[in-house]
């Protein structure tokens, strides 16, 4: 069968925000040879954004996968165990999977590359990272040699659209929390957003592609801006920067990485001080051609529908990710042992004080309890006070060191 005569028949998993643009979006991608054949959804009666052939639609998924006309499933649940089970399922089954769940897929990678490998099929999944933005099959294809050094950006659109409204428009935290979950750019969970998880599995995800190497999320540093108080924005404004939630990977020496995610206070010169609202930037640094920034709507039902329909056209030529970095030789491997510069603004846990500071270069003590210190420590330090550090009264920025006097 020539390509043009291939014909995609999708098996839907999810009907929500994200589903609903898909099925818009595939009605009008003419190009995409493609059809959505059935719907499997957890609740038959909900009301959908948008209007589907209810003989399509099933809450029973053995009507996907018995059905021998679907030969690619695509899957936005936002359970990230309902996602697991759907999709290793259509690996086992040798279907191959367009998926948008990156807590899953962060999660179970090394299985799912395996089951891949084992079962000869592909698993796609440029929607689970920054949205519209095409950055893991570039990460995979592109740059696929030695030259990346850095991976870094703000990787998730609802808490970036909280810190624009809070810096930009005056407004207070709660409603912009609420207005981004009306927006539909919020996770089904919104801590995941706000905590900085979401950042964290696309991190984990994009550095498989960058570097070849998986990192389990549990034993990555992420802190996240729900402590975020009026005088950490008062203090930024006064310096002359903004407050963004950024996730990061950075090769620190040849052989060695690092990886986090954590706010960061970002002067006017770097290319994500500009990223705003529900948008998303990544900048990418490698040795000889220094940076390179993508841009583009991180959340959103038609943005992250728009890279569904991407991977779903990439499987009309068969395409599938090799994941040929886990192969190469020299990769580098992570390390802890780095030291961070940080912003501790705190009330009454003193304890930050006593934590293994190696330098603290500024204290503030103030009457109304909003104290803070700047200091540097080493990033395994952070990670072991990781209890401390999420008492309410605390909120913890990263002063980036690294590269300082270069423009990201
Ligand atoms: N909740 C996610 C975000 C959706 O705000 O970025 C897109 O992954």
């Amino acid at each position: 069968m020539s390509k043009s005569d291939k014909k995609i028949r999708i098996g839907l998993f999810g009907l929500g925000v994200v589903g609903s643009g898909i099925v818009n979006i595939i009605s009008r991608a003419r190009n995409a040879h493609a059809e959505i054949r059935r719907i499997c959804v957890r609740d038959l009666t909900r009301k959908r954004a948008v209007e589907v052939d209810p003989a399509i639609l099933t809450d029973k998924a053995d009507d996907i996968f018995n059905d021998p006309e679907i030969n690619l499933i695509v899957e936005v649940v936002s359970d990230a165990e309902a996602s697991w089970q759907i999709v290793s399922r259509a690996l086992r089954a040798g279907i191959p999977v367009v998926s948008g769940s990156k807590a899953m897929i962060a999660r179970h990678l090394p299985e799912l590359i395996d089951l891949q490998r084992r079962y000869g099929t592909a698993l796609l999944y440029d929607a689970s990272a920054c949205g519209s933005i095409p950055v893991i099959r570039n990460l995979e294809e592109y740059y696929d040699n030695d030259l990346l050094l850095e991976v870094k950006g703000i990787l998730n659109g609802s808490s970036n659209y909280i810190l624009s409204r809070i810096f930009d428009h005056g407004e207070e935290y709660a409603s912009a929390l609420s207005r981004a979950q009306q927006l539909g750019f919020a996770e089904a969970d919104p801590t995941f957003d706000i905590e900085g998880y979401d950042s964290l599995f696309k991190l984990v995800i994009i550095t498989v592609h960058a570097l070849g190497v998986y990192v389990d999320p549990d034993n990555i540093f992420t802190y996240g801006i729900s402590t975020l108080h009026d005088s950490d924005i008062r203090y930024a404004r006064e310096k002359g920067v903004k407050i963004k939630l950024v996730a990061q990977v950075v090769k620190v020496a040849p052989d060695r990485f690092t990886i986090f995610v954590m706010p960061e206070f970002v002067t006017p010169n770097k290319y994500i001080y500009s990223v705003d609202d529900e948008y998303n930037g990544v900048v990418i640094r490698g040795e000889c051609y220094d940076r390179q920034f993508m841009f583009g709507k991180g959340a959103g039902s038609l943005p992250t529908a728009s890279s569904i329909l991407s991977d779903v056209m990439a499987r009309l030529h068969d395409y599938s990710y090799e994941y040929k970095k886990m192969n190469f030789d020299g990769r580098p491997v992570y390390t802890t042992d780095v030291r961070l510069r940080v912003y501790v603004r705190y009330g009454a846990t003193t304890a930050v004080r006593e934590l293994p500071w190696i330098e603290i270069r500024e204290q503030y003590f103030s009457a109304a309890g909003s104290n803070y210190l700047i200091g540097d420590i080493l990033l395994s330090d952070l990670i072991a006070a990781r209890a401390l550090l999420s008492a309410p009264d605390i909120f913890l920025a990263h002063i980036p060191l690294f590269f300082t006097d270069r423009d990201n």
